[in-house]
């Protein structure tokens, strides 16, 4: 597994867990904005950017046993956690499996429902796509979805760095990552029960996990805070990274 540290080693912990089809890399300015004041985690989830995974047979559950072994070679014993996308649905299965690991919950872009038979569906036609078509025009068509169409029009570099992102995953490994994102459960039931401080970020024009999600994990997660992130789609941290980091901040 290919992790990366940032900032000094005796600072407060935090873990940042990525998004599908990205990789670590999707948080440079948020290591920027961290390392000052805490030591920085951050992965490549197995069979994304440099992590491998040699059957890309995995579900969530394995993430989630990736994430705690990741803390457990770090000797790590607590951290706080910031979980974008994907990087949410482990991080609120981890939640569910090993609270007392960790001190601080951030939940951006995420939602705690499963996939709905729509949504299989519609996995089940990124996996044709990505087959047929290849990873990146797949990766042009998520974008499209992904980004507001002002970032899509004006933020052209950002736009190139996603897309290079995307294609130097592996074909495989976005497969695997497609079909475990399928499989998880449902971690709603679950939230109430969560103690930690949360903060939960949303971009205001998010249409992969809509606002409206990130309403239910507000008011469901004890004292949670909710952060709109003005002039973004799904991708808030990178359109929008001054507003994120400094929600992220106050947090
Ligand atoms: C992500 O950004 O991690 C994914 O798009 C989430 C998803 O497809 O459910």
């Amino acid at each position: 597994m290919a992790y990366q540290e940032h900032g000094d080693v005796d600072s407060p912990p935090v873990v940042l867990i990525h998004g599908f089809p990205f990789s670590h890399k999707m948080w440079e300015h948020q290591v920027l904005a961290l390392a000052a004041r805490y030591r920085v985690i951050t992965y490549d989830l197995r069979g994304l950017g440099e992590s491998l995974d040699e059957t890309n047979h995995f579900t969530l559950e394995i993430l989630v046993d990736d994430l705690l072994g990741l803390l457990d070679h770090l000797q790590i014993r607590k951290a706080a956690m910031v979980g974008f996308s994907m990087g949410g649905y482990i991080a609120l299965r981890a939640m569910e499996r090993e609270s007392t690991r960790f001190s601080m919950l951030v939940l951006a872009d995420t939602q705690s429902a499963a996939d709905s038979d729509e949504a299989k569906l519609k996995r089940t036609k990124a996996l044709r796509s990505l087959q047929q078509a290849g990873i990146d025009v797949y990766g042009d068509e998520f974008l499209k979805s992904a980004i507001s169409s002002a970032t899509l029009e004006t933020k052209r570099s950002l736009v190139a760095n996603l897309k290079s992102m995307i294609s130097s995953n592996s074909m495989a490994g976005l497969r695997g990552a497609l079909f475990a994102m399928m499989s998880r459960t449902d971690t709603t039931q679950s939230l109430s029960s969560i103690k930690v401080p949360t903060l939960v970020v949303v971009g205001s024009e998010d249409r992969i996990t809509p606002v409206a999600q990130s309403e239910i994990l507000k008011k469901s997660i004890p004292n949670a805070r909710l952060a709109l992130i003005a002039e973004s789609g799904h991708m808030s941290n990178l359109e929008n990274p001054e507003a994120f980091n400094s929600a992220l901040l106050s947090s």
